[in-house]
């Protein structure tokens, strides 16, 4: 075999799904064409935070020909329990959330179903609801664990001594708001039975784990599920497990007897998926007058549900970043009547760093010390000074006047911010396999899902290069639960997971000697590595200018530099970070669940009303990387890059706000009221 002169990995290769999605030849979940009786589902959620449901009744002046079902907890399929109470569908009367879903009407057509299900007249004893959190609650409580098996607690030192004795001292509480994954296709699903197998065209984030869900709760053997999942049009986690839209497709498919699709209208996106929780967050630094950190202090409160505990990892960043003698990290929970928050997009690391970055910045304008160096007096990594240093000469800091409110052009304000990044290197275990074709080219199967990242992309690279082929040999199968095992794509973990098991199966079949298959499972390799706690790190800068007649802001630059392992594909792994960077954007400036406390629910549940940054508000954002191989990581010696632009770079915003104004916001989102 001869190698081939250039390898595949590093290229910047397109998408090679790009062409069938812009020309519309690329299915989705609620694409597909099964069967001439296909029936169409859409859910009654529920319009009170609390209470119960006594009874659902159909207006008999809804034309009902082409009603198939409805179906409540009254007369609905009893599921098997499964560890994900969100699940337990229509199973119990009880009303834990704005938003549940109560009933779901099947019918002939989409518009038949819809009208229905508005029709419906749902009885229901209301009981108040408790939806506001606070720092105030007399009722929050420690977990034992945050997610995803982190102890609640840690102390080292005494950080209370510790910050009291600290001739330079910060103590301030930030709050991030209820945000919302709401991405372009929603949660949604084609089901149907094929004797007594279960088919699910489904949009979600791992196959295996949505399969496996299902058959526990029909009480499936594991290998009569069969969940089909070729495109996904974004994820940010909100689609990490089965979402209801799974298990009602899947009922009604039962009931009804026909193929049942149910995609979620954008609203219900809001409530039924999972949100990022709004957290309150006490830091107290505490620091030598010439900038070493001695205390360092991070209390996060966030809420979770009445059906089950979710416990966002807040500050767990703030454990290892800096280094310091006295370390204190908590979290507390509210239990409220409200959806219960799920993962989005870095989970835990995005908020919990807007806390320690600004309070980081507010620590650097006390001592009368840049930014960046107090950042690199106290870094626990080389890697992040190698991108607070570099990032600094790339953006452009060092004439930086550190007084706020100095640059003025016309009528705005202008300022610069940075704040550094970090994200955990995860590797989970993955199996792939591999085939020679009667034609001499090349088949590799893992059960992965490609979120539109470019997944795919990136596996064909890395296979071709561990088979010493051209990558146009290689065809790439993913995105069907009965492939090889894969991992979830979530926790910036795919490709590194996926890769590994790819790498390990490609290389077999080169080495066997003539087989024509192979397969590799990573499971025993994985679990060391991840023990050995590896990171990815960055740093983000921002200039903003602020209106100093109305308070707008605009991002006129946004930069990170990045130090994430080799890079497999410049092309992909760009859109990764300025995709991040984008949002860490929005939650700087533009997104917030606003909750009516009263009806328990975010009343802007649209992409009218809960802003995101589009174009128009991009002027210019760049990302770029070190030359970074993250030896030993794993073959490719790549680190995760889906998560870490959205870590700091809400953060580096916020503090050029401050030095473009001189008003300190912590209170996300930065609005223009806020700078007036
Ligand atoms: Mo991402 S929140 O790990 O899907």
């Amino acid at each position: 075999m001869t190698a081939t002169s250039e390898r595949a990995v590093g290229q910047p290769l397109r998408r090679i799904e790009g062409p069938d999605k812009v020309t519309g030849a690329a299915r989705y979940a609620a694409e597909y064409q099964v069967g001439d009786d296909l029936a169409y589902g859409w859910v009654a959620q529920s319009p009170v935070a609390g209470g119960t449901l006594t009874g659902v009744t159909v207006d008999p002046l809804v034309e009902a020909d082409d009603v198939l079902a409805v179906l409540w907890h009254g007369n609905a399929p009893r599921l098997a329990e499964g560890d994900d109470p969100e699940l337990a569908v229509l199973q119990s009367d009880r009303i834990s959330y704005r938003g549940q879903a109560l009933a779901l009407v099947v019918a002939r057509t989409l518009e038949a179903a819809r009208a229905a299900a508005a029709s419906l007249q749902l009885s229901i004893d209301p009981s108040p609801a408790d939806t506001v959190l606070s720092f105030a609650r007399d009722d929050l409580y420690t977990p034992e664990k945050v997610n995803p098996d982190f102890p609640s607690e840690t102390s080292t030192g005494d950080v209370s001594a510790a910050f009291d004795a600290a001739p330079v001292r910060v103590d301030v509480t930030y709050s991030t708001p209820a945000l919302h994954n709401s991405p372009m296709e929603p949660h949604a699903t084609t089901a149907l039975w094929e004797g007594d197998e279960l088919v699910l065209y489904d949009s979600n984030q791992h196959p295996p784990g949505v399969a496996a869900t299902l058959a526990t709760l029909f009480e499936l053997p594991p290998e009569r599920v069969h969940v089909i999942t070729e495109h996904v049009g974004g994820g940010f986690g909100s689609k990490g497990t089965a979402r209801p839209n799974a298990v009602l497709a899947a009922m009604a498919a039962r009931v009804t007897g026909r193929p049942v699709r149910l995609a979620l209208p954008r609203q219900a996106l809001f409530s039924m998926v999972g949100h990022r929780t709004p957290t309150i967050q006490q830091l107290r630094l505490g620091a030598t007058p010439d900038g070493k950190l001695t205390a360092i202090d991070h209390l996060a409160v966030a809420h979770t549900s009445r059906l089950f505990e979710f416990a966002e990892q807040t500050a767990v960043t703030t454990r290892h970043l800096y280094e310091a003698p006295a370390v204190r990290t908590g979290h507390r929970l509210a239990r409220l009547d409200m959806p219960t928050p799920r993962w989005m997009r870095a989970p835990g690391e995005a908020p919990g760093m807007v806390g320690l970055e600004c309070a980081m910045d507010e620590l650097a304008i006390a001592l009368s010390l840049d930014p960046i160096e107090l950042r690199v007096r106290n870094a626990s990594s080389s890697l992040l000074t190698d991108c607070l240093r570099h990032g600094a000469d790339r953006f452009g800091w060092h004439d930086r006047d550190p007084r706020p409110r100095q640059r003025r052009d016309g009528d705005w304000w202008i300022g610069t911010g940075v704040a550094s990044a970090t994200y955990p290197a995860m590797v989970q275990p993955s199996t792939a396999r591999a085939r020679r074709l009667s034609t001499g080219d090349y088949e590799v199967s893992i059960a992965a899902a490609d979120l539109g990242t470019g997944a795919r992309t990136v596996l064909t690279q890395i296979a071709a290069d561990a088979l010493d082929v051209p990558h146009d040999r290689v065809r790439v199968r993913i995105g069907d639960s009965t492939l090889p095992f894969a991992s979830v794509a979530g926790g910036s973990s795919g490709t590194a997971s996926w890769g590994w098991a790819v790498t390990g199966a490609c290389r077999a079949l080169r080495d066997s000697g003539g087989s024509d298959e192979a397969t590799f499972d990573s499971s025993d390799l994985v679990e060391q590595l991840n023990q050995e706690g590896k990171h990815a790190y960055g740093a983000h800068f921002a200039e903003v200018r602020v209106d100093a007649v109305t308070g707008e802001v605009r991002v006129t630059r946004l930069y990170g530099l990045y130090a994430a392992g080799r890079i497999l594909n410049p092309r992909t792994a760009r859109s990764q970070f300025i995709g991040g960077m984008t949002m860490g954007m929005g939650m700087a400036l533009h997104e917030e669940g606003v909750l009516d406390p009263n009806v328990g629910t975010w009343v802007n549940h649209d992409l009218a009303e809960y802003h995101v940054p589009t174009h128009a508000d991009i002027e210019s954002i760049t990302a770029e990387w070190l030359d970074d191989a993250g030896e030993g990581q794993n073959p490719m010696g790549s680190k995760g890059i889906g998560e870490i632009g959205i870590v700091g770079s809400p953060a580096a915003i916020v503090n050029a706000v401050w030095h473009a104004t001189g008003v300190r916001v912590r209170d996300l989102p930065v609005r223009l009221d806020k700078l007036l």
